[in-house]
């Protein structure tokens, strides 16, 4: 949730910063702003989106160190007053912040009865107004007296017009990064904002700050000793982040070229993973030798939002296929209930952007309490790859859209991929193992098929849209593909949309089933086909308008629907098939109603505070 950009080099700033916080929108976009340093510092700050902040800058902005914030409000609305950066009082010191300082109500009293007067809602500003006010004679020391006085999270970011040469910057519970240029250097939350300048990078760790100038960057911690963080080659292709705000795709939203991806993404996932003769899996990453793997007698997988759905199809892949009890849960939830931590329960922390906070803690309290965890994480060196024991990259490339599609699909094959390892070294046959790794290698294929069917998806949803509020239902391992394709619809339409086991309808539900309340069913050609068939009598009966996501082979009789089919794969992994339609159908929805479908409202991509 909100990004930061910084800059220290021989260009002009502004230009910079604008573009980097371009590429970090999707972090967080109902308000950007620029602080730069030149003969004085400079702010503008605007409400909206960056396009409106870079139509607000002055023509003369001259300055070649500046700072950069997209904010997604945690305290006070979407105003010009609480964009970041934030100053203090005389101007000189400029601030821009992630994560949440939990004393500001008691320092911003403080503040204000020493005379300060703070001009905006948020937390943030206390920074400025406590680094202006210390007495330190560095920088550094100044932003150092300051912390002291914050107990919170932060990823921080601060210029002061009395050191005009420097950035610096400090991290504590929200990520933070250093760019290595030429002669130039840059700052990021994110890897996205600078990757188009520089691969190589410094990951501070919580409890560091960095000295920031042209010529190079030195880590510190609070008591002001040096660290020896590095910077180092991150093995990432830039071209992958595409052209910044849009896709590549004839400026198509995000979601839409991710959606598109999928086939390729899961390539990536499964390459070099797969062993057909012994029909299993190599996941070298895990860092789990075999007898460890069959010590576990437990597997919990937590995750936030829909990476938990997935987690719970990735926990019905892991009974299945390795007859270990395993189960998911929301880790925002997870922590709070001080959870029994055992030793033989394989912890597997499910995150795209690998900085989900609530997950991020989930870990720390499983690894402080002396757990095993494991990671399936799309981003590559973020905070939870680097918190757990070992894990599995999914590679789906970078996922810009806050509606999650790409790297939801790599979860689930990343969790099909740890199922058969852990099913072959416990009672899983060859046989069944090859049956798997060949329907694994049939996925990308038919993805690809289902794709094709996108004019007819997108018919149903301009229906569908016109619904205030839907069911979407399935049954055992159809019952995530449920959750996940109302999360979707939700999340871009705003539209209410409830997910339900089949099962259940009858037992309270049903009562709301009329003809404007659509019901998205899941209905896969397995063992529990005729009851589903039997449960969407019933809502037709009640006139309720149906949606049937389905395969070929399935018989619904003389069942007044609209159906969406999929090819057949295994059984067991068919799940992840059955969702993508699903996503097509909210992006379509959101479309018809002319909605941002890469920025709907109140979300941000990550949400890195609790
Ligand atoms: C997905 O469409 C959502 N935007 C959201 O639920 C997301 O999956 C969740 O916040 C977890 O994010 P993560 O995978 O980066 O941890």
């Amino acid at each position: 949730m909100c990004g930061i950009v910084g800059y220290v080099g021989a260009q002009q700033a502004a230009p910079l910063l604008v573009e980097g916080l371009t590429r970090l929108e999707h972090r967080g976009y109902d308000s950007a702003g620029i602080a730069v340093v030149g003969s004085r510092l400079q702010v503008t700050k605007k409400a909206g989106r960056v396009r409106d902040l870079a139509a607000a800058l002055p023509k003369r902005l001259a300055g070649k160190v500046g700072i950069g914030h997209t904010r997604w409000a945690t305290h006070g609305p979407a105003t010009d007053a609480n964009a970041h950066p934030h100053t203090d009082t005389a101007g000189q010191v400029a601030v821009v912040h992630n994560g949440i300082v939990d004393n500001a109500a008691a320092l911003r009293a403080r503040l204000a009865a020493d005379g300060v007067e703070l001009v905006s809602d948020t937390d943030t500003e206390v920074f400025a107004h406590l680094v202006a006010r210390s007495g330190a004679d560095t920088l550094e020391g100044k932003v150092v007296e300051a912390l002291a006085q914050v107990e919170g999270t932060y990823g921080l970011a601060v210029v002061h017009a009395g050191f005009p040469d420097r950035i610096v910057v400090a991290r504590h519970g929200s990520p933070l990064i250093v760019g290595v240029g030429d002669r130039e250097m840059f700052v990021a939350s994110d890897l996205a904002a600078l990757v188009r300048h520089t691969t190589t990078v410094a990951h501070l760790d919580d409890g560091e700050l960095a000295t920031v100038t042209a010529t190079g960057f030195t880590t510190f911690r609070h008591d002001l000793s040096r660290t020896a963080t590095q910077a180092s080659e991150v093995d990432i292709d830039p071209s992958v982040y595409g052209q910044g705000e849009h896709g590549d795709v004839s400026g198509a939203p995000r979601m839409y070229t991710e959606i598109l991806e999928q086939p390729a993404s899961v390539e990536r996932t499964l390459r070099g993973r797969l062993d057909e003769r012994f029909g299993t899996t190599h996941l070298g990453g895990l860092n789990l030798d075999p007898r460890e793997l069959r010590a576990f007698r437990r597997v919990k997988i937590l995750g936030c939002g829909s990476a938990y759905y997935v987690g719970e199809m990735g926990a019905s892949l892991i009974e299945e296929l390795a007859r270990v009890p395993a189960d998911a849960e929301p880790a925002s939830e997870f922590r709070y209930r001080n959870p029994i931590i055992e030793p033989d329960t394989l912890y597997v922390a499910v995150s795209q952007s690998g900085e989900t906070v609530d997950t991020l803690l989930a870990v720390e309290e499983i690894k402080r309490k002396g757990g095993r965890v494991v990671g399936l994480v799309n981003v590559v060196g973020s905070a939870i790859a680097r918190a757990t024991d070992g894990g599995i990259y999914l590679h789906a490339g970078p996922e810009i859209a806050v509606a999650s599609t790409k790297a939801l699909t790599t979860m689930f094959v990343g969790f099909a991929l740890l199922a058969i390892q852990l099913g072959r070294v416990r009672d899983l046959s060859v046989a069944d193992g090859k049956r798997l790794v060949t329907g694994l290698q049939r996925l990308p294929g038919q993805i690809g098929e289902i794709l094709k069917t996108e004019d007819d998806v997108a018919a149903i949803a301009q229906d569908l849209a016109q619904a205030e509020s839907l069911f979407f239902v399935g049954r055992v391992r159809g019952y995530p593909v449920a959750r996940e394709g109302a999360q979707k619809l939700k999340e871009i339409t705003y539209r209410h949309a409830e997910a339900y086991p089949t099962s259940e309808l009858k037992h309270g539900p049903l009562a709301l089933i009329s003809p404007q309340v659509p019901t998205v069913a899941i209905v896969p050609d397995d063992e529990l086909t005729d009851r589903n068939v039997a449960a969407l009598h019933e809502i037709a009966a009640r006139g309720g308008p149906l949606v049937v996501v389905t395969h070929p082979e399935v018989d619904l009789g003389t069942l007044d629907v609209r159906r969406i089919e999929v090819p057949r794969n295994e059984t067991e992994l068919d799940p992840i098939l059955l969702t993508v339609p699903l996503q097509l159908l909210a992006y379509h929805a959101s479309l018809a109603l002319g909605l941002d479908v890469d920025k709907p409202r109140n979300l941000a991509k990550s949400v890195t505070v609790e």
